[in-house]
């Protein structure tokens, strides 16, 4: 039998004397299994022309749009080897690895928050929070801003479109509540498992930590015969939804008889079209004022209503049907409006479907 030390002497000799080489995640995964194992979960696996259909939908569409200019506007972000290698080509296998763990631990230094182009790369030492661990077979150094929002900031923060027209804001939403908060991304995004912080970064596409944090109130005001809605954001350090501004929340409202059969609702086909006071996202507009149209292409917000942290937002709605029993009231989420996935051909359901925040019924 071979010890196993063996092959991690192998490991760390084949490392010292490939210094500036290319890393994929599966071969820190050799000595760091469960990092590993949980960063393959996360979003920043798969933020790829290859493994996110929705990025890669939109990617090919803004490609198409502009003659090719955005192409590697896009990729800066989300493939961000593709600017150390100085390669946008969609098909060579450090873009494959997305946001990996070469690129988060060989950060030097941050020169800006606009994009992966502001942090300054050194591929020859591994960088964490960590104090130099001597036992790490690659060499190591400390740098503070790996547990502060900083870190993340350069890709998370904004995103200005050729037009100037900022269609993400992220860093804002948060700064304003880190003044009352004093909490980092990493806090809610990289929680300790077992000491160690976790490397499957949460958000919107794991079921769990969207639904809880949205508080949904019901009250009926019987001299007005008015339904509140009374909707806090009490779990996220920044707006719901944040981020890209493909993103929909919205009300789905019946009041119902007693027979549980629906007697009015607050719109029978696009929530976008037919309910605003419902509705939380951001609408891009173009200068002719029509929307939704794609983030290279806006020049204005057509509209805005986000939930912001700590911020109740009461909606009414008046049910002056005689037969009114009672109400069922659904807070939704979805990826995209779904116009824009069917222009994208995109038919995984995770996509899809409409997905439930919160639910509450009330006898009237
Ligand atoms: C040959 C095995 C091996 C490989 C390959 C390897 N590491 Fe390590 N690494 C270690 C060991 C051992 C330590 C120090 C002990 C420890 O804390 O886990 C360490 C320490 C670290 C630390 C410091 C944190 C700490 O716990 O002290 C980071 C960050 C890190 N490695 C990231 C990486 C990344 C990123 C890659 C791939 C680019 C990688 N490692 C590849 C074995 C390895
Ligand atoms: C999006 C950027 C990002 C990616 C991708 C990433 N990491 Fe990390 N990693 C961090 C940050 C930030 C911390 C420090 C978090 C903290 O302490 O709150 C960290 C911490 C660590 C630590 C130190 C754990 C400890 O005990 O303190 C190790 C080891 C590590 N990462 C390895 C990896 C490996 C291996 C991969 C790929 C499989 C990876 N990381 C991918 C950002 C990243
Ligand atoms: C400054 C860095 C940055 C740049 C540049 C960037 N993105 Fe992103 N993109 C992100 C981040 C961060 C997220 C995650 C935010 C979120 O989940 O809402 C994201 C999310 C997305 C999503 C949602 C994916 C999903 O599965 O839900 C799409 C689609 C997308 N970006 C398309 C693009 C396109 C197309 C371009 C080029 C015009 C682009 N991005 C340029 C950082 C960037
Ligand atoms: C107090 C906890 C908390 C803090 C602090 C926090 N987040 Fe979040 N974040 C959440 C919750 C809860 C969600 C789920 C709600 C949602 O998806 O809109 C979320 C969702 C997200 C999403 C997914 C959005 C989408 O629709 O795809 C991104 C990206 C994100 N956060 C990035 C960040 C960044 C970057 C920071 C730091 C600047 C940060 N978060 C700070 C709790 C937090
Ligand atoms: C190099 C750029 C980059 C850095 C640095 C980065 N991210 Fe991301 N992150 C992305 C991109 C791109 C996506 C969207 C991937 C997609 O949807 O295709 C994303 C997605 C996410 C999501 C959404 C997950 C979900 O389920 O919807 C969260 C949460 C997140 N990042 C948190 C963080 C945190 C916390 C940090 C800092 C510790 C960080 N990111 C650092 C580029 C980055």
């Amino acid at each position: 039998m071979i010890p196993k030390t063996f092959f991690v002497l192998i490991l760390a000799f084949i490392w010292v004397y490939a210094q500036d080489e290319f890393k994929p995640a599966s071969a820190c995964g050799e000595c760091h299994q469960e990092i590993h194992l949980e960063w393959i979960t996360s979003l920043h696996s798969m933020s790829t022309v290859q493994k996110d259909p929705l990025f890669r939908g939109m990617y090919n569409l803004a490609v198409e749009d502009t003659d090719g200019k955005l192409k590697e506007k896009c990729i800066v972000c989300h493939s961000p080897m593709a600017t150390v290698f100085q390669n946008i080509d969609t098909g060579t296998r450090f873009n494959k690895d997305g946001v990996t763990c070469q690129f988060c631990h060989s950060v030097d230094s941050i020169s800006g928050f606009r994009s992966a182009k502001d942090f300054v790369i050194d591929l020859k030492t591994v960088y964490s929070d960590s104090p130099d661990a001597e036992t790490a077979p690659h060499p190591v150094a400390h740098r503070d801003f790996y547990t502060t929002s900083d870190f993340c900031l350069p890709c998370h923060a904004e995103m200005e479109n050729t037009r100037g027209l900022d269609v993400c804001s992220t860093g804002e939403e948060w700064k304003t509540y880190f003044e009352t908060h004093q909490e980092t991304c990493q806090d809610c995004h990289m929680p300790e498992i077992g000491g160690v912080p976790s490397h499957m970064f949460p958000g919107s596409h794991r079921s769990g930590i969207l639904e809880n944090a949205v508080n949904m109130e019901l009250a009926f005001d019987t001299t007005t015969s008015e339904l509140k809605i009374t909707l806090t954001n009490a779990g996220a350090g920044h707006a719901i939804p944040t981020g890209t501004p493909l993103r929909m929340v919205f009300l789905k409202v019946a009041v119902i008889d007693s027979a549980g059969k629906t007697l009015w609702q607050n719109w029978s086909e696009n929530p976008i079209m037919e309910d605003k006071e419902g509705l939380f996202m951001k609408i891009l507009g173009d200068s002719a004022g029509n929307g939704p149209v794609p983030p290279w292409k806006a020049t204005q917000i057509l509209f805005e209503k986000r939930l912001m942290p700590d911020e109740p937002v009461t909606v009414e709605y008046p049910v002056d049907h005689p037969n009114a029993y009672g109400v069922d009231v659904k807070l939704m989420f979805r990826y995209a409006p779904p116009p824009i996935l069917k222009r994208l051909d995109i038919t995984n359901p995770h996509y899809t479907q409409a997905r439930v925040i919160v639910q509450k019924g009330m006898n009237l």
